[in-house]
């Protein structure tokens, strides 16, 4: 089992549209048992998938109900750990924990042969439950809008991530890389943010294909779908029609699939 995390402090970057899409899309096209994790009380996860917002959150991990009794499913192959407004009792109860930092992956070990990877969709702080998740994750994106703001949410995840060593037993999660969401390659302004972030980063390749800004991804998620579902041939989808640089399996640069194909290189599936 794999545990994958999708964070970053800043708000509104798109990591729950990440989280689902790379759920969504394991579940699909690799038949991976996937569980998604919404460790967001906003519970975007559910309202993504056209589910209802529940506690599954809260009575798995502060409750200690068994897991399989936390998770409601959402798709073949997808089931979800869902969360609400109780997410500030899991805080609570976390913060009070002397094992805080391991509270995510010990529950994890419940999901141990029942799935084959596990995606935690991360709110925008840096709480109990941020540090939480870090320590139970195998690896990490990290997506970021292109704007000048852009760089410090960016290097405080990669930076927390990285000193993550100084807990026993833990091994810092890899870095995919860094996706850029919401991508606009038409203005400079967008240009000369992403030459900033590829410096402060320092390996090109830690800078994702982008997905394109496309108002299928709003819409779908208004209906409670994901762009698979709902317009599979869209930007956002299957990136653009030319790039530079390496290419997905439908030809194309960038989109969740061209992410979804590189996550699945990093993690081996
Ligand atoms: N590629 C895209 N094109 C257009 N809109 C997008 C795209 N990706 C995400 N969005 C929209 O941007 C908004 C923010 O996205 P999302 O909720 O995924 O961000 P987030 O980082 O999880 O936010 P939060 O920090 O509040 O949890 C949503 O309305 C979403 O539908
Ligand atoms: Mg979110």
């Amino acid at each position: 089992m794999k545990v994958l995390a999708i964070g970053n402090q800043k708000g509104g970057v798109g990591k729950t549209t990440t989280a689902v899409h790379l759920a969504h899309w394991f579940a699909m096209q690799t038949g991976a048992r996937v569980l998604i994790v919404d460790l967001d009380s906003q519970g975007h996860v559910a309202e993504s998938l056209g589910l209802r917002s529940g506690d599954g959150l809260f009575r798995w991990l502060v409750r200690g109900d068994a897991l399989d009794r936390c998770v409601v499913p959402g798709r073949l192959h997808l089931d979800v750990v869902t969360n609400d407004h109780t997410a500030e009792l899991v805080k609570a109860h976390a913060q009070g924990s002397d094992f805080r930092a391991y509270l995510i992956s010990m529950a994890l070990g419940q999901a141990e042969g029942d799935y084959d990877l596990v995606v935690l969709d991360m709110p925008p702080s840096t709480d109990v439950l941020h540090v939480s998740a870090l320590v139970a994750s195998d690896a990490l994106i990290v997506p970021a809008v292109m704007d000048h703001l852009a760089l410090t949410g960016v290097m405080s995840i990669i930076n927390t991530a990285a000193q993550l060593g100084r807990y026993p037993n833990v091994t810092p999660p890899a870095l995919i890389g860094v996706l850029p969401t919401m991508f606009e390659r038409s203005t400079s302004e967008t240009m000369e943010n992403v030459k900033r972030l590829q410096e402060a980063v320092g390996d090109f390749r830690l800078l994702l294909p982008p997905v394109p800004r496309d108002t299928h991804v709003r819409e779908a998620s208004a209906y409670g779908k994901t762009i698979w579902e709902y317009w599979p041939t869209s930007p956002a989808a299957v990136g653009y029609e030319q790039g530079k640089l390496s290419r997905n399996s439908a030809g194309r640069t960038g989109g969740y699939l061209h992410a979804a194909e590189i996550a699945r290189t990093a993690l081996g599936f």
